[in-house]
């Protein structure tokens, strides 16, 4: 027998065949070139099986003792970079099974009784999937945990709020970072919740049907953690809707990522003048000597698109196919592990990026006050002193019109000239006129007061430290 008892055979499978695989569809067949990736799964998914089937009596505990040898073996060569990974043997799967009955012989045959290639990759993306949950959450704490010390240090610090990107009223440059908390926050729900989902086993399904030998699902579940079964073989080795919730997850967050990046960009305008970016977040021009450009920003917001583009691929994949397994399957992983590896990626940069990021108080502070963004105040006041909100209202838009054409803010006007508007106004006016009163002012729950802020910084600090 030689070394690798696959080798004389024209592909990994079957005596049935009688000619081998045209070299191009090997090449267009084979998976292995992307989903070793899913080898640590693979190797744990088996061990636990063939444990289960020794406890069952199903294989002897020599054959256990041999098949852990063996992936201990296969587990050390590829750590190193020895094991030998062959196109021929298709996929992540069958390589290691080669490899695992080369070195243990017949025990590495026995380990594939009562299991099929479509319930083990099912398995093996789940438990992948469910340990880049776990790394993608703590980023996600990372990344809301710098935006909330920056806040801290911003609950004063008032900036334009915009509609339109307009000037709207003022809000703390803390309040604004605050909304990208929450922002992802719920992403981190959004994760929590659909792991629950990836965590269950389809271990036991075969092929399609499930299978004839005794095995203990529970026991297997057990070992590798999952929180439960897929009660339906036809289901758990078909759909990979687990995938989709985890493409739409990273999709929303990249949304959001993508928002964030595309204010960086704006703040960092010389039009805006808001922020400054630390020199290793930014190009320069190969052309015009002055530039300083926000290049990881643009690139963060521009790969949202292809993270929402693997959402769209994954939808299309499963929208046509009958149940159960088929090898379209086979296209959900480069999708998923582009969308895990760039969510990754760009949560760790914006986490150090917003980390580094220096702010100008004073040039938000001037903004602000050149867009009338307390009007809204005054109207308040006129109608808190019985004027109709409609009506007070257009007295403000007549007031902001003269302080236009003067070039002055609502505060400058004199207290006779704001009489002039109407005469219920009052010297206590002022202190609403200013920026930090209006700030002040808008002290409810969700508001930007900067007591409620500090209070909501205590509350996501809180949490972020209890997860
Ligand atoms: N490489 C395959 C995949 O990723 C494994 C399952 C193949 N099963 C089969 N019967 N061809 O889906």
């Amino acid at each position: 027998m030689s070394e690798d008892p696959l080798a004389n055979k024209h592909q990994a499978w079957s005596a049935l065949f009688s000619e081998p695989m045209s070299a191009l569809v090997q090449r267009y067949t084979a998976s292995v070139g992307f989903d070793r990736r899913l080898a640590a799964a693979d190797i744990a998914g088996s061990l636990a099986h063939a444990e289960m089937l020794q406890a069952q009596g199903i294989l002897t505990a020599q054959d256990l003792a041999d098949i852990r040898r063996g992936m201990a073996g296969i587990e050390d060569e590829i750590a190193s970079g020895r094991f030998d990974w062959k196109p021929e043997l298709e996929d992540v799967h069958l390589n290691i099974e080669a490899r695992l009955t080369a070195l243990v012989g017949d025990a590495g045959k026995r380990l594939h009784t009562g299991r099929s290639r479509n319930d083990q990759v099912a398995t093996d993306i789940r438990l992948w999937l469910r340990g880049e949950c776990d790394r993608l959450a703590a980023l996600l704490a990372q990344m809301q945990g710098a935006l909330v010390e920056l806040a801290a240090q911003h609950s004063e610090t008032v900036m334009p709020g915009f509609t339109h990107l307009q000037v709207a009223q003022p809000v703390s440059f803390a309040h604004h970072l605050l909304a990208y908390v929450e922002m992802f926050a719920r992403d981190g729900e959004r994760l929590a919740d659909l792991r629950r989902r990836v965590n269950r086993l389809p271990l036991g399904a075969a092929a399609l049907a499930g299978t004839s030998w005794p095995l203990d699902r529970e026991r297997v579940a057990r070992t590798l953690g999952f929180e439960g079964l897929c009660r339906n073989s036809l289901d758990a080795v078909s759909d990979r809707d687990f995938a989709l919730e985890f493409a739409a997850f990273a999709s929303i967050c990249m949304v959001h990522v993508s928002r964030l990046a595309e204010e960086i960009v704006l703040w960092m305008s010389q039009s805006f003048g808001f922020v400054d970016l630390a020199d290793r977040y930014c190009t320069g021009s190969s052309i015009m000597p002055q530039k300083r450009n926000p290049d990881v920003a643009e690139l963060a917001r521009g790969k949202s698109g292809r993270v929402i583009g693997h959402l769209t691929g994954l939808l299309v994949l499963m929208k046509g196919q009958p149940l159960a397994y088929n090898k379209d399957n086979q296209e959900d992983k480069e999708p998923l592990f582009d969308s895990v590896d760039t969510l990754a990626d760009t949560l760790r940069i914006m986490t150090e990026m917003v980390g580094g990021m220096r702010v100008r108080a004073d040039a938000m502070e001037r903004a602000a006050l050149r867009g009338y963004a307390t009007a809204t105040d005054l109207a308040d006041y006129l109608a808190r002193k019985g004027v109709p909100f409609r009506d007070a209202h257009e007295t403000v838009a007549a007031a902001v019109k003269t302080a236009l054409a003067r070039g002055v803010d609502l505060a400058e006007l004199t207290l006779a000239e704001l009489q002039g508007f109407d005469p219920r106004i009052d010297a206590d006016v002022f202190e609403l006129l200013t920026l930090r009163g209006s700030l002040n002012a808008r002290a409810l729950a969700g508001g930007t007061a900067p007591a409620q802020v500090r209070a909501e910084i205590e509350r996501h600090r809180a949490r972020l430290a209890a997860d």
